[in-house]
């Protein structure tokens, strides 16, 4: 998988992308993560990049020449086509769902923004879907490509080290994962649960899933009725 971040921050990303899973899957040659510089880019002596928006009101707007340009400069370093995708908190919600959709894509070309959004043009003219992490606003599109690669790569096939472990976690089965313990024993009074030193493998996965529903009930109520609605 190639996958190209198009950003006014790329120093941003090096930390993340550089360590555990992530990085080895680059090692592995499992993705490769381009980040590019919008503001290369922005033309005029202050190269700008924003602008005010047309009609009034707060804040600036990130202006479509410089993106349409930095598009079209990652396009011709490798033209195979890819999913298009702004993150922005009008996005629609980033789910477990949409990590494995996009995990198997060939190719993501996530493009970040700063200041208030996007001219609209950016989306419409790039045929670009949206994607929100969370309902809050960041102060930028960085953290939440960083969210969307992180998730997507943990899934791509031989970037775990263990493949079970992605297919246990939280979400991929519509329910937040069950409480997971090591070693020691007791710990500051506090004891493992007798069933998971029992040995009885059949009661141990009963009990996960009990637990699983009983925590999805607790702090996730809404993740049951998705479940429902699938059915
Ligand atoms: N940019 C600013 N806030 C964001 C959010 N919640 N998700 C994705 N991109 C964003």
């Amino acid at each position: 998988m190639r996958i190209d971040v198009l950003t006014l921050f790329p120093e941003m990303f090096a930390s993340p992308l550089g360590h555990g899973i992530i990085r080895r899957a680059q090692e592995q040659g499992l993705v490769e993560i381009v980040l590019t510089n919008i503001r290369d880019f922005a033309i005029g002596e202050y190269r700008k990049v924003d602008d005010k928006p047309y009609g009034g009101g707060p804040g600036m707007v990130m202006m479509p020449g410089p993106v349409f340009d930095c598009f079209e400069h990652v396009q011709s370093l490798c033209p195979q086509p890819g999913r298009v995708i702004l993150l922005t908190p009008q996005g629609a919600p980033f789910k477990q769902a949409k990590a494995t959709e996009l995990s198997a894509q060939d190719r993501l070309i996530l493009i970040a923004g700063r200041y208030e959004g996007f001219d609209e043009r950016i989306r419409i003219g790039l045929g670009a879907e949206q994607i929100s992490i969370g309902d809050y606003v960041l102060n930028g599109g960085e953290l939440a490509a960083m969210v969307v690669i992180d998730a997507v790569v943990r899934l791509l096939p031989g970037a775990l080290g263990d493949e079970d472990s992605a297919k246990d976690d939280s979400f991929s089965n519509g329910l937040l994962e069950y409480p997971h313990y090591t070693r020691p024993e007791t710990y500051r009074g506090m004891k493992v649960p007798d069933i998971l030193l029992s040995g009885d493998h059949g009661k141990i996965a009963q009990w996960r899933r009990d637990q699983s529903l009983e925590r999805t009930r607790q702090h996730r109520p809404d993740l049951l009725d998705d479940r429902a609605s699938l059915r």
